[in-house]
């Protein structure tokens, strides 16, 4: 449904994106994981046609959705497929949410646009849908406003806005960031049950690796631009290969006890202005060497997954 290789984006001069790949079925959730920084968003954007809304450029690889090339997508063709087959759910609602016009509006407008319903119609989908995302009494949300909804509600009505057109593919930047834990748990859990019930292709891009443990067939950990390692959920997490995913790994709390101690990994991920040379991960790594600061390391696969890791396959 969805295949990235090799994606390159520049502002200008500067590349902060670079030598990103992964493909997507139907039925699938794909995991993108990385620090704040890593370029997951810059992905999601691409993978949009909204980065030219910022003033990035795609400047090398590709984009195939459902056969189809989007990176020389001329934008009318792009808007049609925004909405209408791409969705996208954001961290922050309300960079969706139109704050003046009640909830049912936002949400009938997207059937209306896109699959050219009346308004009474629209309606009676925008109630079904919210149904489905487990929205108490959808009727009378239809006439609140953003402004009168928790934070997890407002979550809920992007995503039927997402949903409303009947996606192929969702791409949800960090969908539960904003909200808190048990809330966060429940969007999470409902985006698995969808994927499931429509059969849809999810990206799913997350700071957390926790969540991606408990919703991704596989992952993508990226650092500094770079995707870093990439495979299937299992294979990440029992024998993850970088030292990077090895330490991602290490920080998912173990909730066994109170006084648990929370690591997190030291130093900063760098911006796209000090990007290292070598392995971008070097400065931070334990177990780096002279090499790792000079040359870039390749993909190496080891069992169902790959690293770039001079060391991959390597005993920690
Ligand atoms: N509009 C922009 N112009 C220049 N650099 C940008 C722009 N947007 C993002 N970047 C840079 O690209 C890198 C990745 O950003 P982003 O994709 O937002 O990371 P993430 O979503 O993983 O936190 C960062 O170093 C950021 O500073
Ligand atoms: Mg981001």
């Amino acid at each position: 449904m969805l295949e990235v290789r090799d994606l390159e984006v520049a502002f200008g001069p500067v590349a902060p994106l670079s030598g990103v790949s992964f493909s997507l079925a139907k039925g699938e959730t794909l995991g993108i994981v990385g620090e704040s920084g890593s370029g997951k968003s810059l992905t999601a954007m691409s993978v949009m046609g909204l980065l030219p809304l910022s003033g990035g450029r795609i400047t090398a690889g590709s984009i195939v959705f459902d056969g189809q090339e989007l990176t020389t997508l001329a934008e009318p063709a792009y808007r049609k497929l925004r909405g209408a087959r791409l969705g996208l759910i954001t961290q922050n609602p309300m960079t969706s949410l139109d704050p003046l016009q009640k909830i049912g509006p936002q949400v009938d407008d997207v059937a209306v646009l896109h699959l050219g319903m009346t308004g009474s119609e629209a309606r009676a989908r925008t109630i079904d849908i919210l149904g489905t995302l487990r929205i108490p009494e959808p009727q009378l949300i239809c006439d609140r406003y953003p402004h009168q909804m928790s934070g997890g509600m407002k979550q809920r009505i992007v995503i039927a806005m997402a949903l409303a057109a009947d996606p192929d593919v969702l791409v949800a930047d960090e969908p539960t960031t904003a909200l808190d834990v048990t809330v966060q748990a429940q969007i999470i859990r409902l985006l698995d049950d969808l994927v499931k019930e429509r059969d849809l292709a999810l990206v799913l891009i997350t700071h957390d690796m926790s969540v991606v443990a408990q919703t991704c067939d596989k992952v993508v950990v990226m650092y500094a631009g770079r995707a870093i390692e990439h495979g299937p959920v299992e294979a990440i997490f029992d024998a993850p290969q970088h030292p990077y995913t090895q330490a991602l790994i290490g920080c998912i709390p173990k909730g066994l006890s109170d006084d648990e101690h929370l690591t997190g990994i030291p130093g900063t991920v760098p911006t796209v202005l000090n990007y290292p040379t070598g392995c971008p991960f070097h400065p931070r790594c334990l177990r780096a060497e002279d090499v790792c600061s000079t040359d870039r390391p390749a993909f190496v696969q080891h069992g169902q997954s790959a690293a770039a890791c001079h060391f991959a396959g390597a005993a920690p």
